[in-house]
């Protein structure tokens, strides 16, 4: 099996993601996170926030709607230069994006044609019904609010906005799992700077290091990260210049963020300004962005941490973002005097921190569902605990056991998820 497939496979096994629509056959480029893939997803998106806004003093989130008035998407360019060249096999007539000519077994092609990424709703109850779409970056929504953001709370440029969020593109060719989707979420942040060259460069270059270093300091291998510069056939139609933070992935080098100066051309499109209150002078800012994608970092967590060790299989998450930090069992599902004394440190735990439960099979079992699932601690209730109140703890990454007293548990958990 090649590492996607195990990847595929572990993860639905697990119950971190499945197939959208599966029992229908599914639906190409879509997915559903299951019970420990909704936890890892939520764990990235709150270390994310905590970052770029709870740990800042000049960042304000937002959360904006996912179809807005269809002139925003006129205004920022999206109606026009939102696209991808397509081709089309002239012998089988399947359709790819020009950079994907080479997974194809044929070689006789179309010309390209653009094709819009914008994927289109209709609304209202007469017809014909009015065409809007569903936001095709979370970015707009940032930019639509910048004057009520700025007027409703006490941000001085510099300042950035964050947000995350679903966004959507009609994709030509989705695929290797989760990377490329129709659908997924983004994690945003748009910081507003003086117009200024020097002074827009070093706050990218700041940012770029802040990022990267972010994907490093949750335990990505430092040697499968890179930044890729955007040539001038790759960058988007309102960057100035951008670089992505790539991972390589199984399928080749592949960008997980891209950061993005974006100049004035997005509060210009939409005619907005910031007046300075101390000088009174109007300018319109330029914007350094940074925009991850969720679903992405999400899968290269997860094959980051997919660890082989002989028979063993395991998830080496940093333990911030593990869907469980603990599991707690009864050494036999079947001794009610176990069951009772390890459900009480199971609701104890429960109440600061995401525990998950498990009393079917042997033990064996259990470690090895836990070590897939990538939860860094097992409690095992013993029959000593009844006597001794205390328990065995064992940890993920080395296997080793260690007894420590139930009234210490927290405690110790605690220390070990802040170190
Ligand atoms: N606001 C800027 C922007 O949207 P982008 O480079 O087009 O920039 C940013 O997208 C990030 O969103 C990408 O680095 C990637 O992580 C994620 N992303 C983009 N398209 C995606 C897709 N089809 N499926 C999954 N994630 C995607």
């Amino acid at each position: 099996m090649d590492m996607m497939e195990k990847i595929v496979s572990l993860a639905k096994r697990r119950g971190f993601i499945f197939q959208s629509s599966e029992i229908y056959g599914g639906y190409r480029g879509f997915w559903d996170y299951g019970p420990a893939g909704v936890e890892l997803k939520k764990n990235i998106k709150n270390e994310w926030w905590k970052t770029m806004v709870y740990e800042r003093e000049d960042v304000v989130g937002i959360d904006a709607s996912i179809v807005m008035n269809p002139v925003v998407w006129e205004k920022s360019g999206h109606l026009t230069a939102f696209t991808d060249p397509l081709v089309e096999c002239k012998e089988c007539h399947k359709r790819f994006r020009e950079d994907q000519k080479d997974t194809h077994e044929h070689n006789d092609w179309t010309e390209a044609k653009t094709f819009n990424l914008m994927t289109e709703v209709l609304l209202g109850t007469t017809e014909p019904k009015e065409l809007s779409y569903l936001r095709g970056e979370i970015t707009q929504g940032v930019f639509v609010n910048f004057k009520n953001v700025v007027d409703s709370t006490r941000v001085k440029i510099p300042f950035g906005i964050a947000q995350i969020g679903k966004a959507f593109r009609n994709e030509v060719t989705p695929g290797n799992f989760t990377f490329r989707s129709r659908e997924f979420e983004q994690m945003e942040l748009e910081y507003f700077v003086k117009p200024d060259e020097k002074e827009s460069k070093k706050t990218f270059e700041d940012f770029k290091e802040i990022r990267m270093n972010w994907y490093k300091s949750l335990g990505m291998n430092t040697k499968k990260l890179h930044f890729a510069d955007h040539t001038p056939d790759k960058i988007a139609h309102y960057a100035k210049y951008a670089t992505d933070i790539e991972y390589e992935a199984p399928f080749g080098w592949s960008e997980m963020e891209g950061i993005h100066h974006r100049g004035d051309y997005d509060l210009k499109s939409h005619d907005l300004k910031y007046k300075d209150n101390l000088t009174n002078v109007e300018y319109t800012p330029w914007v350094i962005e940074t925009s991850g994608g969720v679903d992405r970092a999400t899968l290269f967590f997860l094959i980051d941490s997919y660890t082989e060790d002989g028979e063993r299989i395991y998830l080496k998450l940093n333990p911030k973002i593990a869907p469980y930090k603990v599991a707690v069992f009864p050494l036999l599902g079947n001794k009610p005097e176990l069951t009772k004394k390890a459900r009480e440190i199971y609701k104890d735990l429960k109440k600061s921190m995401v525990v998950t439960w498990d009393d079917r099979g042997n033990i064996g079992k259990r470690y090895f569902a836990q070590d897939e699932i990538g939860t860094p601690w097992c409690v095992t209730v013993d029959f000593d605990s009844l006597k001794d109140n205390s328990v065995t703890v064992r940890d993920r990454d080395t296997g080793k056991q260690e007894r420590i007293a139930i009234d210490k548990l927290l405690n110790y958990f605690q220390n070990r998820l802040d170190g």
